[in-house]
């Protein structure tokens, strides 16, 4: 029975190990944002690297939004279609949040505006990831890498992300559940899994 999952979280949150595990122990069909598709992942690599100010938050929610809208039709929508779990390391709360947070005032109305013309569809099921900021952040660095261009927006403003992504699981119970991330990985994913175990079941018998 099809299901959209998606994870959410600050960076080094945590999340993509969890994503990992929840779709290794369902056999559903692993994916990401931005990116999750060919086209999608060379959009990726225009946002995550290079220097903060590269893009206006305008540009941004626009590249994001193509990325998804191109994610959405090679590799989430073909999944559901064949009735497969579909596990998505970010989705569309991130763009509220993260694009929302950057932008002045009117941004995260844009940001829906966007969403409602070229995206159209929420996860059936969220699971927010919430660390602990500065831990989250430590681990982020830990890991290396290029891709850094918002991890290198410090840790206020992971604090400031992460008390966003509470405000839209507030606003949404029902589809966001919040998970302590500040746990061991294993402990984490079994929490999580009867959950999504449990919607799954739950889709089937209607
Ligand atoms: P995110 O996708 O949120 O950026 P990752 O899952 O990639 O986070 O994890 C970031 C780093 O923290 C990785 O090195 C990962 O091995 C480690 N990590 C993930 N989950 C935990 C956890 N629960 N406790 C400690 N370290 C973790
Ligand atoms: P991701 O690969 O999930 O990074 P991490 O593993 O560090 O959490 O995402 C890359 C960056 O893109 C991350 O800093 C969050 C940001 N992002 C947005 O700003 N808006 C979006 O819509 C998405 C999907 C990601």
């Amino acid at each position: 029975m099809s299901l959209f999952i998606s994870f959410e979280g600050v960076d080094g949150s945590g999340k993509s190990t969890q994503a990992r595990l929840l779709a290794q122990a369902l056999g559903a069909r692993l994916t990401r944002e931005p990116g999750g598709a060919p086209g999608a992942e060379e959009i990726r690599r225009l946002l995550v690297q290079g220097a903060a100010a590269r893009w206006s938050a305008e540009t941004e929610i626009l590249l994001f939004t193509a990325a998804r809208r191109d994610h959405l039709e090679r590799t989430i929508r073909p999944a559901l279609d064949e009735g497969r779990v579909v596990v998505c390391d970010r989705f569309a709360d991130s763009t509220r949040v993260y694009q929302g947070a950057r932008g002045g005032a009117g941004m995260r109305e844009k940001v829906d505006l966007l969403h409602a013309a070229m995206i159209g569809i929420e996860p059936d099921l969220t699971f927010l990831i919430d660390t602990d900021p500065a831990t989250a952040l430590a681990r982020g660095q830990a890991r290396g890498g290029t891709e850094d261009r918002f991890e290198s927006l410090g840790l206020g403003f992971q604090e400031t992300l992460r008390a966003g992504f509470l405000a839209l699981a507030a606003a949404d119970p029902a589809r966001i559940r919040v998970i302590d991330g500040n746990r061991s990985p294993e402990v984490i994913a079994q929490e999580i899994e009867p959950l999504a175990r449990t919607a799954i079941a739950e889709r089937a018998h209607g």
